[in-house]
């Protein structure tokens, strides 16, 4: 059986999965997550558009449950759909965004190939493409956000995508499987994979979201985690995968995605 075989059945049993990623993504995702720390104030400053949910946003501007109690992570945010109106930030000729826009191109491959897999699995046909409805996120947790009563960094939710790859540099990331916490541990060259909500509504609740949370560390350590969001195309009239019935989930997404703070998707 294939790693991605196996890791859709898995996710179509439990909503989560882990996958192998290449050499090539693996060297694109340590330029990133070691690359973060050089990125000027003045460039996140200047490199932030919150209409689009794209580029820099500080400390503590989305949450996960609580809006007064914020994910303590600063984010960078990479939308392809939105990359030729970047064009003219010099920020755009960064290793930095060049490592994400290859990371982003690599993945999207690999999401679109897995979720081919996740609708065979259910005997129905690939869904249309949904690159330019998905995006990289970059999640910066800093030492300095330790040593605070907070149990989680990030609250238990679910992602409220079809999808989402999470590549963590270090432990914290836990599924909360009632009143339990499962940590994902993942090798180097290892990603996880979550269901998220939209895909429970489309397959018609067989397949369940993965909560999860991030832990707070006991001691200050700095942690990144970047993380590829699958969206359905919204063009695409959907058909659910057992009861075979159109299904429209555009605003869905938006109420997810706003629902973490974010502003609406305008293409939807
Ligand atoms: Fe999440």
């Amino acid at each position: 059986m294939t790693q991605i075989k196996a890791c859709c059945e898995s996710i179509a049993r439990s909503g989560f999965g882990t996958l192998q990623i290449s050499d090539a993504m693996l060297q694109d995702y340590k330029k990133i997550v070691d690359g973060y720390s050089a990125i000027s104030q003045a460039t996140k400053e200047s490199f932030s558009f919150a209409l689009d949910t794209d580029g820099f946003f500080p400390f503590g501007a989305e949450y996960s449950g609580i809006e007064d109690q914020p994910d303590l992570c600063e984010r960078f945010c990479y939308w392809p759909v939105h990359a030729s109106k970047r064009m003219a930030f010099d920020f755009t000729r960064s290793t930095f965004f060049a490592a994400v826009d290859s990371f982003e191109r690599q993945i999207s491959e690999l999401a679109k190939e897995l979720m081919d897999g996740v609708c065979g699995e259910f005997g129905v046909s690939p869904l249309a493409p949904f690159r330019s409805a998905s995006y990289v996120q970059l999640c910066v947790y800093g030492a300095q956000t330790t040593g605070c009563v907070r149990r989680f960094a990030q609250d238990p939710h679910e992602d409220g995508h079809m999808l989402s790859f999470i590549k963590p540099t270090r432990e914290g990331l836990v599924l909360v499987k009632g009143s339990s916490l499962e940590p994902v541990r993942l090798l180097e060259g290892e990603i996880a994979v979550l269901a998220g909500s939209l895909l429970t509504e489309l397959s018609d609740h067989a397949i369940p979201a993965a909560y999860h949370a991030v832990l707070a560390p006991l001691k200050p350590v700095a942690r990144s985690s970047l993380i590829y969001f699958a969206n359905p195309n919204p063009e695409q009239l959907l058909t659910s995968f057992y009861r075979r019935q159109s299904i429209d989930l555009n605003s869905t997404v938006n109420a997810r995605h706003t629902g973490f703070g974010n502003q609406p998707i305008h293409s939807l």
